[in-house]
Parts: C-alpha cells; sequence; structure tokens
C-alpha cells in the first residue's frame, strides 16, 4: 500500500467528451475509459472473471524508477465492480487484470438518450435515489477511495466498506482503532492503549430504556445534544460501512438508540439506528447499523422493531428515511414481510377480517410499505379488475421462512421510553 498523502492519478472528468484523463506520470497504465475483466479473489477463475471500470491506479513499490520503462503492469488499480455495490470495490494487482475493447460511456449523455442504450449498473442505483446525477457524481468522485482500510473494535478486527470523512490526520492509514465504549479514535494501537486504561465507560452514555436481562440485550437512548462527541464518533464510524447517507446535514436534532450485548466488561454496542426527535417527514427512524462482526445474527431485525415499538409509544404510524442501501431494503423487506404475515395469522386465528388500514394503523408501518412488501411477495393479485390478498396458510408459511429467522421479540413490558417533547413547542399552554 502507498504511505499517506498518495497522490490520487486517474481524474473522473463528469464532462460529456471526455469521461477520464490520465496524468501525465500515469499515461502506460491501463486506459481507464474503457471496461476491464478482472478477478475479485486470487483464487478466482478467469473464466469468472467480472466486468470492472478503473477508479484509480497508483505506482506499485516494484515499479522501474524510470518513467520510459514503466508498463501497465507498473501499477495496481482500484476497481469498481459492475454490478456490485460499492463496498466490494478495492485495489487489484494488474495480473488479475485484463483490459477490453468496450467503452464507457459517460452517464450524462446516456441520461440525455432517455437511458435507452442500455443502463449501466450504477444508473438503477435506488441507493442514491433523491440525489440529483451530477450530486451523485460529485459524491462518488469525493468518496471514491477509500482511505482507512481495517477497523479494530473491541475483541474484532473488520474491513471497512466505504470512505468515511475522519479528520484529515486520519486518512491513508491501514486500521483505525476505536474505544468500543466512548467511541474515541486512534490512528495508532499504543494511543488506543493509553486511552482504554483512562477511559471508564462501561455502557452508552445516556438512559437505558430497555433491558433484557435473560437474552442480555439492552438499548439506551443518546441525544446527540447532551453527548455530541460520542454520536460524532458514531457518525464517523458508522459511515465506513454506509455508502448513500451524507454527513453533511446536522445531527443536533437525533437521538440515537445504541443497541448492546453485555458481559461482565459492560454493554458493548452492536448497532444502532437514529431517529429524529421532531417525527420529520413521518420517519421513524434515520439510520440503522448493525455492526459487520454482529451481522446476520438477528440484530438488524430486532433494532426494527424497537423502532416500530417507539412508533406505537408515539402512536405514530412511520417508515424508514430513504434511500435504503441494499442491504436495508433486504432486511425492510425481510421484517415487514414476516410483520405482515404475523399479522394476518393473528386476525386468521380469530376469524376477523382485516383492511390494510387496519393493518397500518395496527402494525404502525406505513400503508405503502405494506403494499410493497406484499407485491413483492406477489400476495397481492388482481382479478376481474379487483385486487385480492393471499391468504393460504401454506403459501403465507413458504415466504414467511424464505426471509430468514423471525426478529426477536421486543419484550414490551421492559421498553422505558418517553417521546421527546419540545420545551419550545409541545408543552401545553
Ligand atoms: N444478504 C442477504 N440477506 C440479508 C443480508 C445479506 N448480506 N443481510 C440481511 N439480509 C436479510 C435476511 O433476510 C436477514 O435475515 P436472515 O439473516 O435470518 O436470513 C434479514 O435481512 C435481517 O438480518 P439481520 O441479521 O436481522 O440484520 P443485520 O443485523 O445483519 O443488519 C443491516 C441489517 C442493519 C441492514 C446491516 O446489514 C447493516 O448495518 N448494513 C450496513 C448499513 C446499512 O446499509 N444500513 C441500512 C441503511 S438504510 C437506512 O439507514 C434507513
Ligand atoms: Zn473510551
Amino acid at each position: 500500500m502507498q504511505g499517506k498523502g498518495a497522490k490520487k492519478k486517474v481524474k473522473l472528468n463528469t464532462g460529456e467528451k471526455e469521461l477520464r484523463k490520465y496524468s501525465k506520470e500515469s499515461k502506460e497504465a491501463i486506459n481507464p475509459n474503457y471496461y476491464v475483466m478482472a478477478k475479485m479473489r486470487a483464487e478466482m477463475e478467469e473464466s469468472d472473471m467480472i466486468k470492472a471500470k478503473i477508479i484509480d491506479c497508483r505506482l506499485r513499490k516494484d515499479a522501474p524508477i524510470e518513467q520510459h520503462l514503466r508498463t501497465k503492469d507498473s501499477y495496481d488499480y482500484y476497481l469498481h465492480f459492475c454490478s456490485f455495490d460499492r463496498r466490494m470495490d478495492r485495489w487489484i494487482p494488474p495480473e488479475w487484470i485484463i483490459p477490453t475493447k468496450d467503452y464507457i460511456e459517460p452517464e450524462t449523455k446516456k441520461k440525455k438518450d432517455g437511458g435507452k442504450g442500455g443502463k449501466d449498473e450504477h444508473e438503477e442505483d435506488d441507493e442514491h435515489e433523491g440525489m440529483e446525477l451530477n450530486e451523485r457524481l460529485a459524491h462518488e468522485e469525493a468518496t471514491k477511495l477509500k482511505t482507512i482500510f481495517k477497523l479494530k473494535f473491541g475483541k474484532y478486527y473488520a474491513e471497512t466498506w466505504y470512505y468515511s470523512p475522519f479528520p484529515e490526520e486520519y486518512h491513508d492509514i491501514e486500521t483505525i482503532y476505536f474505544c468500543e465504549f466512548c467511541l474515541a479514535f486512534f490512528a495508532k494501537e499504543t494511543e488506543l492503549k493509553r486511552h482504554i486504561e483512562k477511559c471508564n465507560l462501561v455502557h452508552p452514555p445516556g438512559n437505558q430504556v430497555y433491558s433484557d436481562t435473560e437474552r442480555q440485550v439492552s438499548l439506551w437512548e443518546v441525544d446527540v445534544t447532551k453527548n455530541t462527541a460520542y454520536c460524532e464518533n458514531l457518525a464517523f464510524l458508522s459511515k465506513l460501512f454506509l455508502d448513500h447517507k451524507l454527513l453533511t446535514y446536522p445531527i443536533d436534532p437525533f437521538l440515537f438508540f445504541i443497541l448492546c450485548e453485555s458481559d461482565q466488561y459492560g454493554h458493548h454496542i452492536v448497532g444502532y439506528f437514529s431517529k429524529n426527535k421532531y417525527f420529520a417527514n413521518s420517519y421513524n427512524l434515520s439510520c440503522i447499523l448493525t455492526l459487520p462482526f454482529y451481522q446476520r445474527k438477528g440484530y438488524g431485525k430486532f433494532l426494527i422493531s424497537l423502532s416500530y415499538e417507539l412508533s406505537r409509544i408515539e402512536n405514530k404510524i412511520g417508515t424508514p428515511e430513504r434511500p435504503l442501501s441494499d442491504l436495508g431494503r433486504q432486511s425492510y423487506l425481510a421484517w415487514w414481510t414476516q410483520r405482515i404475515i404475523d399479522h394476518i395469522r393473528e386476525k386468521q386465528a380469530k376469524g376477523e377480517s382485516f383492511s390494510l388500514d387496519e393493518m397500518s394503523k395496527e402494525t404502525f408501518v406505513r400503508v405503502e410499505d405494506i403494499i410493497e412488501s406484499l407485491e413483492n411477495v406477489k400476495l397481492l393479485r388482481k382479478y376481474n379488475g379487483e385486487i385480492y390478498l393471499c391468504s393460504d396458510p401454506k403459501i403465507l408459511d413458504q415466504i414467511y421462512s424464505s426471509f430468514g429467522r423471525p426478529a426477536l421479540k421486543v419484550k414490551t413490558e421492559n421498553l422505558h421510553w418517553v417521546p421527546y417533547l419540545d420545551p419550545a413547542k409541545d408543552i401545553p399552554k
């Protein structure tokens, strides 16, 4: 890996005529205006190579000093693999790459064609819905390279997924070290060790609003205005795993709900969700994250359940803030579908009928989200101009199990949360 201050050699030019240009020093590198075929991992067969775009290149350590002796193999290439999420972008050695003659059309031009010339995988990018093309290209340009590759957090190491706008001195480092309790971060492990000797936090700052001693999990509410440093650190940390959220808006109106696993050493954060205090745009959740070493264990679904339990307490039907990431969408579709099927089963058991509106009022899931989930699994069907909901128990069972384990149950009697009251607005006169 090239050290601190590595020069970015290939520039993305969003103009229509030329997509990317070389700087003079890297003109022997593979032309980034054309797709390449590449291996993502060493053990991959050549026949399984994946189409990719070159985002950047850098001189290898063993490259000749004299420029005229350099070839395309004197560089490593930072690639984006087509039809893969940006978290798979990485530096790839030249021997894993085969150049092609397949020209990459600038996105701006394709947009003018009405996208008829065949869509690039990047254009069908729901994760950036709501962003103008130029805004998205600027976002991609500013965040195109990961500058921190690994995270050390408590007893875990993880590879990072995306660029995060840490302060300048934390870029171009291999590993960033976090205190798992106060979320202070360091560029050197020795600094973290010195910090841990002094840090006496054993749980997130803020109020414990949920606890389940049997399962050893707890939820903590942290108000950004009272614990700003903790929440900012968490925003930097989570940006390493969240591509589509920007850190450019103020985080003051947010509450962070931190989910922890407990042991004899303290309450260890496994994930969180943030929520606007003022219920802006009917959003009951702004960002959700499970730290990578705790993913696929049901914590994502549990966090979603908790967010809807808060909606129940507020008595407000809510929805997560858009856009959703690919993993966010999968998790929400899984949770919504299982929640709706649970509801249908309850109604069937009681012999009661129901409407989508009633379902929404009882589950606090927005009608549009219910419809999207039902359509996704083809449970809503048109017949003779009427729309019917398929409620065949066997089909429901099949669909239910295809969405993984159901969410861990929230013990509502253990949830002690009071919605935020804005003293300026909400206290009755
Ligand atoms: N591949 C396939 N299905 C998946 C995957 C995956 N990688 N991850 C989740 N799912 C689906 C599965 O159905 C899964 O159930 P299963 O594991 O029983 O099969 C279900 O979603 C939920 O899985 P959980 O274990 O409950 O969720 P997890 O703890 O992994 O957290 C989350 C999900 C929060 C989305 C996590 O992947 C994450 O933090 N991703 C990075 C940040 C992110 O993208 N957040 C969402 C942004 S959108 C927003 O903030 C509003
Ligand atoms: Zn600390």
